[in-house]
């Protein structure tokens, strides 16, 4: 039995791979973070699969013992818009944080990704959980949690009444009477906040799909009213069914709460599925998984929900330290989360990293199987679909030749894109230009 509702999907682009020791599977190009033609070939294929998006992830400090793809990577938008030039459907997605940039520059920047690929372009808006970032902007302190928030919501204001400065029938370009733009249309910002002072208009249009679409991962209490108030796509941890459906529940309760629309708010855990064509090569695979999968592997995770701490400085068998503060300006959700594993069965350092290192997660098994698993989620309200990563090289290949065919004959999946830009791919509006809005609402009063 199908609703007629339809799966999303993404797929990250993650280069080398996720872990510690992704890169030294024989398969593993170990130059992928940097490498064009592997992008390409990602994108192309996710393309073929007819996936939602492509979402290439970001943060901007690394220490000598942050992940190979961590070490060395691109920068989002730089090869998001190579992929425009290689893709035509696929949606276009990068990180983007909001606590070491401008709102000016990152409006233009997404407004040009959004116009270079006919509106294809999402901004996965992000607040930085590390620490030491601060060091590489002139800044001494990285703000505190609740006031990164405060600065995501006034900057998303900013951008967003930036990509309105222009109304839609702005651009005259009347040769004849050598009108070039009718200057009633072009609107200044005057944006005057606790953050940014910002006056506009911004030096491009709107694109073909008004604006980028908005994505968000908060998971903490602030994070999930930033994301249910703003976002249009919301990635979540994907750790298990269990926690997809509370926080998919509690966040289209508050969505709902803020007079929004929750069906317009995708919901997308990110998942690690491990396929093979049997039960028993599924197994393997996933062992050759958890083989990369060193302590290192495990202390580095757990790095990077407390602020890139340094664990290996305690004693691996002894209690779990006390860092507790260390996660809550950090990645504040997902270090509480570990947390609540330790004390709940009084974890050793060891043990928790072990974990944390070699995730089994929900999605191993056949094609058959992992289709299951997508479907249950999705039909008993932990997701609207998923952002995918490959676990193995290769498994890219076989989702799409073999998982998505099957999601299809399900009636979950689409056959063909439904749209030309990502807004009509999700199933979501165009947003109003406000400038129009607000003189129409002048007019009719
Ligand atoms: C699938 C997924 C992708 C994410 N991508 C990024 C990213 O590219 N950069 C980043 O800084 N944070 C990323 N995050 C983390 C979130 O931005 C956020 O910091 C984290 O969920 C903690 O939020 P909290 O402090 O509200 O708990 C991602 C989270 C998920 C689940």
């Amino acid at each position: 039995m199908t609703t007629g509702r339809q799966m999303k999907l993404g797929f990250i682009l993650h280069g080398v791979g996720r872990t510690w020791g992704d890169w030294r599977h024989p398969d593993a190009d170990p130059g992928a973070s940097t490498s064009l033609s592997f992008y390409t070939r990602q994108a192309q294929l996710a393309e073929k699969g007819k996936f939602d998006f492509v979402f290439v992830a970001d943060s901007l400090s690394i220490n000598e013992k942050s992940s190979p793809h961590y070490l060395n990577r691109f920068e989002p938008l730089t090869i998001l818009s190579a992929l425009a030039a290689v893709t035509t459907k696929i949606g276009l997605v990068g990180t983007l944080t909001v606590s070491y940039s401008e709102p000016f520059n990152v409006a233009r920047q997404f407004s040009s990704l959004d116009h270079i690929s006919g509106g294809r372009a999402g901004w996965n808006v992000v607040t930085s959980w590390l620490g030491d970032t601060a060091a590489n902007f002139s800044k001494t302190e990285h703000p505190a949690h609740d006031v990164r928030y405060r600065i995501a919501a006034e900057y998303l204001d900013v951008v967003q009444g930036l990509w309105d400065s222009w109304e839609d029938d702005a651009h005259v370009a009347d040769k004849e009477s050598g009108v070039f733009v009718d200057p009633e249309k072009l609107h200044r910002l005057d944006h005057k906040g606790e953050f940014f002072q910002v006056r506009g208009p911004l030096n491009i249009k709107r694109s073909r799909q008004g604006q980028p679409v908005i994505f968000q991962a908060g998971a903490s209490d602030d994070g999930r009213n930033f994301a249910a108030r703003r976002a249009e796509a919301i990635f979540t941890p994907g750790t298990s069914l269990e926690d997809s459906r509370s926080y998919y529940k509690d966040v289209k309760a508050r969505a709902q709460g803020f007079g929004r629309d929750p069906d317009k708010v995708k919901i997308l855990p990110g998942i690690g599925p491990v396929i093979g064509a049997t039960e028993a090569e599924a197994e393997a695979k996933y062992q050759e998984l958890a083989a990369l999968g060193s302590l290192q592997t495990g202390l580095g995770f757990l790095a990077r929900s407390f602020n890139d701490h340094d664990f290996s400085v305690y004693d691996l068998d002894g209690p779990f330290p006390d860092v507790e503060a260390i996660g809550l300006n950090s990645n504040q959700s997902s270090s509480q989360r570990i947390l609540a594993e330790v004390r709940a069965e009084n974890l050793t350092l060891r043990q928790i990293a072990q974990r944390l290192a070699t995730p089994r997660g929900a999605f191993v098994g056949t094609p058959e199987q992992v289709a299951d698993q997508l479907q249950l989620w999705f039909e008993t309200e932990g997701a609207d679909g998923y952002v995918v990563f490959e676990t193995l090289p290769g498994q890219l290949d076989i989702f799409v030749d073999r998982v998505v065919p099957i999601l299809r004959a399900r009636g979950l999946y689409r056959t063909e894109y439904e749209g030309e830009t990502f807004r009509e791919n999700l199933g979501l509006d165009v947003p109003e230009n406000h400038n129009t809005a607000a003189k129409r609402a002048r007019s009719a009063a």
